[in-house]
C-alpha cells in the first residue's frame, strides 16, 4: 500500500511525571513513530497530541460519532475506542495518509466534487470509512453505502451527498485503480 511518507511532527510524550509509561512503535501513514505513552492513552489522543495529526477528530465521548475513524492494519476503527498501546507494532493510516505526493485520493476528490461535506467535521471519518468500503466493494449500492457509514454521524448534510460522493469515488477508483488512497 502506498501511503504518504511526508515528515511528521517529532514524537513527544503524553506521560505525566508520576504515571507509568510504555514505549510504543507505530507506523503512521508510512512513517515509524516511537513514543512513550501512558497505558490509558487513547489512539486518537496519540495521533493528535503526540504525532500531531489533527485531521482525526473527536466528536463525542460515547463511541457513536465516528469522526475519529482511522485504519488499523487496513481495517477502519474508531480510534477513541482503541488504546495507543494496542497499535504497538501495527500500521495506522489517518486521513492525512489518503493523499500521496499532493494528489488527493479518489475519495477526497469525490467529496469535493459531489459536495459531500458542509462543516467538514465528520468528513475525515467518513472518508476513512468510505475508503475501506470501496477497497472491498468498489461499486456499492446506495443501501450498501448507507450501511457502511452507519457508524459515522453527520449533523449537516442529510447524508445524500455523502452517499453520492462515495459512489462517485468508487467509479473514479475503477477508472484509475492505481491512484492514491485506493486501498486501506
Ligand atoms: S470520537 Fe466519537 S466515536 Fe470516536
Ligand atoms: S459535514 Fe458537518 S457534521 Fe458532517
Amino acid at each position: 500500500m502506498a501511503v504518504s511518507a511526508r515528515p511528521i511532527a517529532p514524537a513527544a510524550s503524553l506521560s505525566t511525571r508520576s504515571a507509568p509509561v510504555v514505549r510504543i512503535q507505530v507506523t503512521v501513514n508510512g512513517s515509524p513513530i516511537s513514543a512513550e505513552v501512558e497505558p490509558r492513552t487513547l489512539l486518537v489522543h496519540f495521533l493528535r497530541e503526540v504525532v500531531g495529526l489533527t485531521g482525526t477528530h473527536i466528536g463525542c465521548d460515547t463511541s457513536h460519532c465516528g469522526a475519529c475513524t482511522v485504519h488499523l492494519d487496513g481495517k477502519p476503527v474508531k480510534s477513541c475506542t482503541v488504546l495507543a498501546v494496542q497499535a504497538n507494532g501495527r500500521q495506522v493510516r489517518t486521513v492525512e495518509g489518503l493523499e500521496v505526493d499532493g494528489k488527493l485520493s479518489a475519495v477526497q476528490e469525490a467529496f469535493v466534487e459531489a459536495h459531500g461535506l458542509q462543516c467538514g467535521f465528520c468528513t475525515p471519518g467518513m472518508m476513512m470509512t468510505a475508503t475501506a468500503l470501496l477497497a472491498r466493494n468498489p461499486n456499492p449500492t446506495e443501501p450498501e453505502v448507507r450501511d457502511a457509514i452507519r457508524g459515522n454521524l453527520c449533523r449537516c448534510t442529510g447524508y445524500v451527498n455523502i452517499v453520492k460522493a462515495i459512489q462517485l469515488a468508487g467509479k473514479k477508483m475503477q477508472a484509475n485503480p492505481t491512484g492514491p488512497g485506493g486501498s486501506p
